[in-house]
Order: C-alpha cells, then sequence, then structure tokens
C-alpha cells in the first residue's frame, strides 16, 4: 500500500486526475470503475479540465459505478446516475452506452447484480478502481460488519452513513436505507485501486485502514492484501499516520 499525501484538498484532486489520465493515455481502452461522494468531486473537475485543455479522450473508456442509492430514480438530484452524468460523463466525450452505474430501481436484484458483475468480467474486469472512504472506513457502500462481501448485491445503510448522507438530503428520513453496491470483492479484483480521502473526519478510517488489522469491521483494511493500491490523501485526513507511513507530494 503506498500512500501520497497532498498538502490539500485541490492538491489531493489534480494528483488523483494525473494518475487516471496517466491510466487512459497509457491504455485509451481502459476501464475504469468510478466513485461518487464529495471527495472526488475535484478530481472530477480536473479530468474535465483535461478533456477540454490538454485532449486527454474518454471515447474508448468503459466505466462501471460502484454503487447506487435502491428506490430513488435516477433523475432525482440525489441519485449517482445524476452525480456521474453532472460531474464527469455530460462533460467529456464518453460514450452513453459505455457507461455502466447500478441501476437501483430493477424488479430482480439478484439476477440484475450477477449480470452486472459478469459484464464487468466480460469487459477484462476493472483497470483502475478510484474509492473514497467512509468516517467508519466502508468502500463502496460496504459497511462494516462479520464478512467481507463478494461481489455487487443489495446493502443496508448503518445509521453513520445515513446521517453522513443526509446533508445532500431534506431530511435523514429521505435518505434512502438500501443501496446496490458493488462488494468487496470485486473491488479487489481490480488490477489498481486509488484510494482518496480529504478532512480530518476521515483520519481515524485511515489510520485503521493502513496501520490497522485487516477484519470485516473495518471494510478498507482489505485493501493492504491488494498488490496495486494507492491512498492519495490531503494532511488532514493523513493527521493520525506515522510520517513514516507516507510519502509527501
Ligand atoms: P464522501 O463519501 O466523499 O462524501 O466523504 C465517501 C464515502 O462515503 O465513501
Amino acid at each position: 500500500m503506498k500512500v501520497y499525501v497532498c498538502k490539500n484538498y485541490e492538491k489531493m484532486s489534480a494528483f488523483a486526475a494525473n494518475y487516471l489520465a496517466a491510466q487512459v493515455i497509457i491504455k485509451p481502452n481502459s476501464v475504469l470503475g468510478l466513485a461518487t461522494g464529495s471527495t472526488p468531486i475535484g478530481m472530477y473537475k480536473e479530468l474535465v479540465a483535461k478533456y477540454q485543455n490538454e485532449g486527454i479522450s474518454f471515447k474508448n473508456v468503459t466505466t462501471f459505478n460502484l454503487d447506487e442509492y435502491i428506490d430513488l430514480p435516477k433523475e432525482n438530484e440525489n441519485s449517482y446516475y445524476t452525480f456521474m452524468h453532472e460531474n464527469l460523463f455530460d462533460k467529456v466525450d464518453i460514450k452513453e452506452e459505455n457507461i455502466n452505474i447500478p441501476d437501483g430501481s430493477v424488479e430482480n436484484f439478484e439476477v440484475y447484480s450477477k449480470e452486472f458483475e459478469n459484464k464487468i468480467q466480460k469487459c477484462g474486469g476493472i483497470d483502475l478502481q478510484v474509492l473514497g472512504i467512509g468516517n467508519n472506513a466502508h468502500i463502496g457502500f460496504n459497511e462494516p460488519g462479520d464478512t467481507f462481501s463478494n461481489s455487487t448485491s443489495v446493502v443496508e445503510l448503518t445509521e453513520s452513513t445515513i446521517l453522513a448522507n443526509s446533508r445532500f438530503f431534506e431530511s435523514e428520513d429521505e435518505v434512502p436505507k438500501k443501496a446496490i453496491s458493488m462488494g468487496i470483492g470485486s473491488i479487489m479484483r481490480a488490477k489498481k485501486i486509488i484510494l482518496l480521502a480529504s478532512g480530518k473526519g476521515k483520519a481515524e478510517a485511515i489510520h485503521k485502514t493502513v496501520n490497522g488489522e485487516v477484519k470485516p469491521g473495518v471494510p478498507a483494511s482489505i485493501l493492504q492484501f491488494h498488490r496495486d493500491v494507492v491512498l492519495v490523501i490531503d494532511e488532514d485526513a493523513a493527521s493520525l499516520l506515522e510520517e513514516s507511513s507516507y510519502e509527501r507530494v
């Protein structure tokens, strides 16, 4: 696990955008795993700028998003479908048919989840997976629990995640209680992973992820076992790490 510490959110976003852009330059038909949330917004902004000013093209890129709320229409302003289109897809040259966001409105989630996983494999697997991290160290919507989930499935959100995400909704009651999420196994099968974290609120989760015991109670801790993972975090998120465990960039 390589940990890069950037001075602030802007530097973290720029570093992460360069990392993704490099992936797309090296392999123009890359399969990218993408994340939502506040953290990657700056990175997506930088990627849009790279598309506009540096000729980075997404026209042969395929994407798979980590998760989506269940029972929230995709037109809703808080759906991850809307988030991805507003922050990235509508602003670059990606083809709509190459975009894969879990559908939170299907009838049979079991069948749909298998199809979603199969599609990832049919595309050759994820080349680079982007992750955020929850205050409780969740990745995707894989909440702390008794086991590491293997593949895409329906998950119940924990109180702490519902509370954290209520900042986007009118009230806590309006936050969906369930989501469809790629599993820990789906994430671990990605060839490369980049995890972003910003702010003091993430410091404890980052500390446990980097230095703690690997256990399902800290879902992100499993990344210690991935052979190509980088954490790109700001100084606040790194505030509980020992200096020897990271590199400043
Ligand atoms: P955030 O969410 O980027 O909005 O903090 C991250 C997450 O919950 O995975």
